[in-house]
């Protein structure tokens, strides 16, 4: 693969969602795909938060095209509340990037009683998808991407303890919410294919970066991780490159799964990421969208 990003003619026209647009990785996204000449909404969870990064945004990048609709998507009502506010503001949605995600575990249930990292990372999103995918045209260039992780490699989806009570490892709960990410973008572009429809559904993951993600470790960890970041990691504009090029690149089919190509895929060159035999089984897939179906109580392809 050898696609380069500055090949992309004006995207003038198109809309794009990012959830999680306010920071890290999801601010470094917005502001390309502003400067590629998407409309960007951002979809955000503080109003405070959101005005601030907008107005960063167009600071950086004055012709930026942006709109922010408030969503938190650890609850669902909130995500319904953004789908309807979101439909009653526009015709169609071209690209859909499920970027959003908490990492540190804090044991912590949405009001429905689910774990929050799988309830924002990945039902929050699936919700989210099911409720716009009537927008997106039937077009090779509509995209809709997840951001996964290399915390996937540890990972399996917990179907008898989906809050990871008995998981052994700290991490679990992380490591499995970002492998429903995974494993939802195949199974949608598996959906997609088996319809006969032209949109495309793909899974990245944007190595390493020193993002807000970290900002609730313990402090130790956390000061150790600043120390080193710069040292191993990507800047959080490298680390959206994994994302735009999934959301813009024509190369794509769907059903890939893209990363930095460096040292530990921390950072690097975009290119196929690598990824667990189990986050490959069809069956696994399968058994979460029908598990992600009746708990948002939504159905869709
Ligand atoms: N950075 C890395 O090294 C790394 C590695 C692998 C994967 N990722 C993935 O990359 C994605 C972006 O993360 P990041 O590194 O850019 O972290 P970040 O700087 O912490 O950004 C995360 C974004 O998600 C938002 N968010 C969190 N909970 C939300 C909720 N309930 N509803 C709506 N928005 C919510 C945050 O909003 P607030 O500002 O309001 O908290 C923030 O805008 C995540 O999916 C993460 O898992 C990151």
């Amino acid at each position: 693969m050898n696609f380069k990003l500055k090949n992309i003619p004006s995207q003038k026209g198109r809309i794009a969602i990012v959830t999680g647009a306010n920071n890290g990785i999801g601010f470094e996204t917005t502001l390309a795909m502003a400067q590629y000449g998407y409309k960007v909404i951002m979809g955000c969870r503080n109003q405070e938060k959101a005005d601030k990064a907008k107005a960063e945004l167009i600071r950086k990048f004055p012709e930026a095209d942006l709109d922010v609709i408030l969503l938190d998507l650890s609850d669902l009502a909130s995500v319904k509340k953004f789908a309807k506010e979101f439909r009653e503001r526009y015709t169609k949605l071209d690209v859909l990037i499920n970027n959003a995600g908490i990492l540190v575990y804090s044991g912590k249930k949405n009001k429905a009683g689910v774990e929050l990292q799988f309830a924002t990372n990945h039902l929050g999103h699936f919700l989210l998808t099911s409720l716009l995918f009537d927008m997106i045209p039937d077009k090779p260039s509509s995209r809709i991407v997840a951001l996964s992780s290399l915390a996937h490699k540890g990972a399996k989806i917990h179907f008898d303890d989906l809050s990871c009570e008995k998981a052994e490892e700290n991490d679990a709960a992380y490591g499995q919410s970002k492998l429903a990410n995974l494993m939802f973008a195949d199974e949608l572009n598996r959906r997609l294919k088996d319809s006969g429809r032209q949109i495309i559904a793909l899974a990245v993951h944007p190595g390493g970066s020193d993002s807000g993600l970290f900002d609730e470790m313990p402090k130790v960890t956390y000061y150790t991780f600043k120390i080193l970041s710069p040292l191993i990691l990507n800047s959080n504009s490298a680390a959206a490159k994994p994302s735009l090029f999934a959301a813009l690149s024509p190369e794509i089919k769907g059903g890939e799964y893209l990363g930095p190509q460096g040292f530990q895929e921390f950072r690097g060159k975009v290119g196929f990421a690598k990824r667990t035999d189990y986050s490959k089984r069809k069956d696994v897939a399968e058994e979460l969208w029908e598990l992600s179906e009746e708990m948002t109580d939504s159905t869709f392809l």
